[in-house]
């Protein structure tokens, strides 16, 4: 008998190097936390990106960006706030490209993100932890008002960052599924749910719901931002948005370790506050599909503990204190 035909799909794809090997990640029923059988909830499962992050396609969008419209060549020093995820997937884009990195960064962030920033060739500017993202921010927006020699792709005002995902992500979730009712995601710069929620929306218009997880203010969950700190991002347009619905940091972390023990997932603390509310909605949907996004792996937030620790124990953790 004849060999079976070898073909390409869907084992993952071949690339010419680690840079194109971005996106193309897969979407994964949690039937475990399905309220009811007709309603089947999804998640895309964006730490299986080269960093383990969803930053990687929005990394590789803003460089790519840079260089088409002739504004950056390799050896230009690029320079970008980011609370962790941006700036190891900058890290790892701008040392295959030849870029050098400077990234500005709360100080209390937990160690293995300065290790993995380390890792990659990236220089660390600090910034006041008790300022949180918005901190960083005008920490590097002056850096770069009275140094032009910095590029700084500004992914809170950049449209490459939302386009990423209306040119990635909404793609792959619409080559899966022919109805959603709700996409759920969590809002950091804002840019994951402009540009899915604005291509979802062009192609199931009213009939599904875009939906933000956001942080109460002052519960720091970290990637997620509280719009009522003060800063909304240029990107972000608020009519897109269905519904808003804030999550707690202990929503957050048990969610977490629920996806770990119920699923199997290993995710970040983020990805549970945002599954808290894919959960949510769809116990108010009689049927449908749910999709949220797991922004990122749990490797960087391993030294918290709540992977390991008993469920009692994390209930009550202060996590502002050992993030
Ligand atoms: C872990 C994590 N979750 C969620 C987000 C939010 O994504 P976005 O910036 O697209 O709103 C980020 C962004 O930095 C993140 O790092």
């Amino acid at each position: 008998m004849a060999p079976p035909e070898l073909r390409n799909r869907p084992c993952g794809g071949r690339y010419g190097d680690i840079i194109q090997a971005i996106g193309h990640t897969p979407l994964v029923e949690l039937k475990r936390l399905s309220p009811k059988p007709g309603v089947r909830i999804w998640a895309k499962l964006e730490s299986h990106n080269p960093t383990g992050s969803i930053k990687d396609r929005v990394a590789r969008a803003l460089i790519e960006d840079a260089e088409v419209r002739g504004a950056i060549a390799p050896g230009q020093t690029i320079l970008e706030p980011t609370s962790g995820n941006t700036g190891i997937s900058l890290a790892m884009i701008c040392r295959h490209k030849g870029y050098p990195l400077k990234v500005v960064m709360p100080d209390n962030v937990t160690p293995e993100r300065t290790q993995l920033l380390q890792m990659y060739g990236a220089e660390i500017v600090y910034s006041p932890g008790n300022q949180g993202s918005n901190g960083a921010v005008a920490m590097a927006l002056e850096m770069a008002s009275s140094d032009a020699s910095y590029y700084m792709p500004y992914q809170y005002g950049n449209a490459a960052n939302p386009n990423a995902h209306y040119n990635g992500t909404a793609l792959e979730i619409l080559e899966e599924l022919q109805e959603i009712s709700a996409f759920v995601a969590g809002l950091g710069t804002g840019g994951t749910l402009m540009g899915n929620g604005r291509r979802l929306k062009e192609e199931f218009g009213d009939a599904i719901k875009i939906v933000a997880a956001e942080p109460m203010q002052g519960e720091p969950v970290q990637g997620l931002r509280s719009l009522d700190d003060g800063f909304i991002p240029p990107i972000i347009d608020l009519d897109l948005l269905d519904r808003k619905i804030f999550v707690t940091n202990n929503d957050a972390i048990v969610w977490t370790r629920k996806l770990l023990d119920e699923e199997g997932i290993f995710a970040g603390v983020s990805s549970g506050a945002i599954a808290s509310i894919a959960v949510r909605i769809a116990n108010e949907l009689d049927e449908g599909n749910v999709v949220f996004i797991v922004c990122d792996d749990g490797w960087k937030y391993l030294s918290s503990g709540i992977y390991t620790r008993p469920v009692e124990e994390i209930e009550n953790l202060d996590s502002t204190v050992w993030w």
